[in-house]
C-alpha cells in the first residue's frame, strides 16, 4: 500500500477492546452514534465488533458499515473458518471493509491456550489470511501476545502472513508486559528482518497493565510502525488500552518526531465525555489530555506563574482538545494574584490593602470549604460592602 511514510494511521477499538469492559455494554444504536462521532473525530479505521461472538454485535458492525462513509469498518475474528465467513457477512454494507485476525503468538499461548505448537500455530495463521483474503482484500493479522512472543519466531510469522495477502500486521502487547525500549526493538528487529515488510503496514496494540501502553505505542511509532491502536479515555480489557487521544497530541506537541495523523483533536472533549456517560465508566479527574483536572491549576505557585504567562504551565492550549478552558481553582493553597484574577472577572476591582483584607477572608473561607465557587467570592465580597 502507498502511503505518505509519516502518516500515522489512527484504529479505534473503542466498540471492540473498550466494549469487552464488564459494565461498558451498548446498545446498537448508541454505538452508530459513536461510530459517526469517531468518523467526524477523523480516526482511519474503526473495529466495529467481533461479530461471531453474539447476535447483538453482529447486527452492530451491520448497522456501522451502514452508517459510516470514511473510515474503514473492521471486525474481528479468530483464525477460523466459521469467524471469517460471518465477519464477512457483518461488513457485507461496508465501503472500505477489513477482516482482523489472528491467534496467539508467544510460547505461552501456543503451549497453554492451544495447547499446539509453533509449527501448527504457523500454519493456522497463514491459513486464516488466506481464506480471510478471498473475500476482503484488506486484511490485518494479530500475533496476540506479541510482547512476550519469541521475536525471531514473531518475524517468521510476520513474514508468513504478509505472504499470505496481510495488508497490516499488528503485533499487540496484549498484556502490557513490555517496556518501551523493548516493544520499540522488537518493531525495529521485524522492520530489518522481516523482508516483505514492506507489503504491510506495522500496527501498535498497547495495554496498559503496567501504565505503559502510550510509551510503548510511542515507541513502536518511533521504530516504524504508522498504525496506532487505542480507545477513547483508554478504557478496555483489565487496565484498558492505549488512548488516543494521548497518542495524537504526543505527535502534535513533539512535532519533532515527524509523524502526524488525520485526527481533529479539537473533538477529543466532546467526544471523551460522550464515551464515558454511555458507556458508565468515570473519566479520572487527572487522566491526560481529557481529565477534569487536565487544565485546572490549583497552587500558588502555578496560578502566579500561568497568570504572567499562560506557556509557563501549559504544553497543550484546552482550546486544542475541545476543553472548555483552562482553569484557575480556588482553593486554600491559592495565592492572591489567582484571588485578584477571579474578583476581577467577577467585576471587583480591589485596591492592595483591601485585596489583603479579602484573602484574609478567603482563606478562612478556603479552609472551612474545600472548593471556593463564584457564588462564594460574591458572598466574601458582599460582606465588605456590609462592612464599608
Ligand atoms: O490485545 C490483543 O491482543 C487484542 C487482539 C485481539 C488484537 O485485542
Ligand atoms: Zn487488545
Amino acid at each position: 500500500m502507498l502511503h505518505d511514510p509519516n502518516r500515522v494511521y489512527v484504529f479505534d477499538t473503542t466498540l471492540r477492546d473498550g466494549e469487552q469492559v464488564p459494565g461498558c455494554q451498548l446498545t446498537t444504536p448508541e454505538k452508530i452514534d459513536i461510530a459517526r462521532e469517531l468518523e467526524a473525530l477523523g480516526v482511519d479505521i474503526i473495529e466495529a465488533g467481533f461479530p461471531v461472538s453474539s447476535p447483538g454485535d453482529f447486527l452492530s458492525v451491520v448497522e456501522i458499515s451502514k452508517a459510516v462513509k470514511e473510515p474503514v469498518v473492521c471486525a474481528l475474528t479468530r483464525a477460523n473458518k466459521t469467524d471469517i465467513d460471518v465477519a464477512v457477512e457483518s461488513l457485507k454494507y461496508a465501503k472500505r471493509p477489513r477482516i482482523h485476525t489472528g491467534i496467539g503468538s508467544s510460547d505461552q499461548h501456543i503451549k497453554h491456550k492451544f495447547n499446539s505448537t509453533r509449527e501448527e500455530i504457523l500454519e493456522r495463521a497463514v491459513e486464516a489470511v488466506k481464506y480471510a483474503k478471498k473475500s476482503v482484500e484488506d486484511v490485518e493479522f494479530y500475533a496476540e501476545d506479541a510482547g512476550r512472543a519469541d521475536v525471531a519466531y514473531l518475524a517468521q510469522m510476520v513474514e508468513a502472513v504478509i505472504a499470505a495477502g496481510a495488508t497490516v500486521v499488528n503485533i499487540p502487547d496484549t498484556n502490557g508486559y513490555c517496556l518501551p525500549d523493548q516493544y520499540g526493538s522488537k518493531i525495529k528487529y521485524l522492520k530489518e528482518n522481516v523482508k516483505n515488510i514492506d507489503k504491510a503496514i506495522i500496527s501498535v496494540h498497547c495495554h496498559n497493565d503496567l501504565g505503559l501502553a502510550t510509551a510503548n505505542s510511542i515507541a513502536g511509532l518511533q521504530n516504524g510502525a504508522r498504525q496506532i491502536e487505542g480507545t477513547i479515555n483508554g478504557i478496555g480489557e483489565r487496565a484498558g488500552n492505549t488512548s488516543i487521544e494521548e497518542v495524537v497530541m504526543i505527535l502534535k506537541t513533539h512535532a519533532v518526531l515527524g509523524l502526524h495523523t488525520n485526527v481533529n483533536s479539537k473533538n477529543f472533549f466532546e467526544m471523551s465525555r460522550m464515551i464515558s456517560s454511555q458507556m458508565r465508566m468515570p473519566v479520572q479527574p487527572n487522566k491526560a489530555i481529557v481529565g477534569s483536572n487536565a487544565f485546572a491549576h490549583s497552587s500558588g505557585i502555578h496560578q502566579d506563574g500561568f497568570l504572567k504567562n499562560r506557556e509557563n504551565y501549559e504544553i497543550i492550549r484546552p482550546e486544542d482538545v475541545g476543553f472548555p478552558s483552562a482553569s484557575i481553582v480556588l482553593t486554600a493553597r491559592s495565592g492572591r494574584h489567582a484571588l485578584k484574577f477571579h474578583l476581577e472577572r467577577l467585576g471587583h476591582k480591589l485596591d492592595k490593602d483591601e485585596l489583603y483584607e479579602a484573602y484574609k477572608r478567603f482563606l478562612t473561607l478556603a479552609d472551612a470549604k474545600l472548593d471556593i465557587n463564584d457564588e462564594d467570592l460574591q458572598t466574601l465580597m458582599a460582606h465588605r460592602l456590609v462592612k464599608n
